[in-house]
């Protein structure tokens, strides 16, 4: 062995040297409708107005008190309610990472339905958390039996429930969730990282139960190059978890970015509501084609089952168009692609090119 690989070998984590990292798919030069971003981008008169804005940023100052004015434009955004604070992330999944941290008691597990956000396992794995999966109904709803057995049996420090769901795009029963935070006895996390596109949310339910945060990202309202995600709940939560935030972890041109993308909501509102039309459509463009099974989205993207994932997958990008094949990540996905919404010339693109992969 040499000796730099003698020198991992014995210092590095035998567990982090078995496992993959995150992976993110190479798209240069395709359509790219595989990560659920906002297509769209500002129109240019609002491009160089934020351009003169970044300009005059202090970059010679560490962040300061311009995180806790994003942090009150982002609680007003929310409409957050009283009795509650929010802390920032530099996307969700540093939220994530230090909602783990702050849960590694002593036999700590964190639970989630699966198929669902590869994060959730992968930093508790990370953080030597046991992860619980929970495998959903074939339609991809909750196995509430199952749930609410799991909760009993693992106590679980954190349990997550993405609303909007990601891979399947679809908003879990409203009973079934009220069932899971009553029987849950750590924190529950209701990750609405496509609220945007969502005919529900949870605010109702951070109000009425102390133990439930709802964490939320601008990354698929339309800034995911600038990373912030949030985190909202009952101060006391909070207090605790922001102890683990690293000082400066929101960079001023970040924060700026996004005061800047609020003051211009209605803009990033447009957008959304052509991005839900889109998908709308989409689905019936989708349910039309012989051999492709989509599931309802209430999300910017669409999972769709295939005859062979694998064959449309690389089809399609043969043809220019990158989705995602999620087939691998969960037996219930079987044959399943995960189409982002584009714009409407992608969208027509896409379309044409799962039509050819299919023939
Ligand atoms: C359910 C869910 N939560 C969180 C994230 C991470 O978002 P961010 O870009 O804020 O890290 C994603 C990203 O795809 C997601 O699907």
């Amino acid at each position: 062995m040499n000796m730099l690989a003698d020198r991992l070998s014995r210092h590095i984590r035998q567990d982090l040297q078995s496992m993959h990292g995150y992976a993110v798919q190479p798209s240069a030069g395709l359509v790219k409708l595989d990560t659920m971003e906002n297509p769209f981008r500002l129109p240019e008169p609002l491009q160089r107005a934020l351009g003169e804005r970044l300009g005059a940023v202090a970059l010679n100052r560490y962040p300061a008190e311009r995180g806790d004015v994003l942090r009150a434009a982002l609680a007003a955004h929310a409409q957050m309610p009283a009795g509650c604070d929010l802390m920032l992330g530099n996307g969700s999944d540093e939220l994530i990472t230090m909602l783990t941290l702050a849960c590694d008691v002593p036999g700590a597990t964190v639970l989630a339905p699966l198929p669902g956000f590869v994060m959730y396992e992968l930093s508790a794995k990370l953080q030597g958390l046991k992860f619980i999966g929970v495998p959903t109904t074939p339609d991809f709803e909750l196995d509430l039996p199952a749930m609410l057995a799991a909760v009993r049996e693992h106590q679980p420090s954190l349990v997550y429930l993405a609303y909007p769901n990601n891979p399947t795009a679809n908003l879990w029963c409203d009973a079934a969730i009220d069932a899971i935070i009553d029987a849950a006895p750590g924190l529950v996390v209701m990750d609405e990282a496509y609220q945007p596109f969502a005919a529900r949310d949870s605010m109702q339910r951070l109000a009425r139960h102390p133990h439930v945060l709802v964490m939320r990202t601008m990354s698929k309202f339309g800034l995911a190059g600038v990373r912030i995600g949030y985190l909202m709940g009952r101060t006391e939560v909070i207090r605790e978890v922001d102890k683990l935030r690293p000082p400066f972890n929101i960079s001023v041109l970040n924060c700026e970015a996004a005061l800047f993308a609020l003051e211009h909501a209605d803009e990033y509102a447009r957008q959304a509501a052509v991005i839900r039309s889109e998908r709308d459509a989409l689905q019936v463009a989708l349910k039309a084609m012989n051999g492709v099974t989509p599931f309802p989205s209430q999300a910017n993207m669409i999972l769709a089952r295939v005859v062979d994932a694998k064959r449309s997958f690389e089809g399609m990008k043969a043809q220019g168009v990158l989705v995602k094949n999620v087939s691998a990540l969960h037996p219930l996905l079987a044959n399943c692609l995960r189409l982002t919404v584009g714009t409407p010339p992608e969208n027509q693109q896409m379309l044409h090119a799962l039509q050819k992969s299919l023939s």
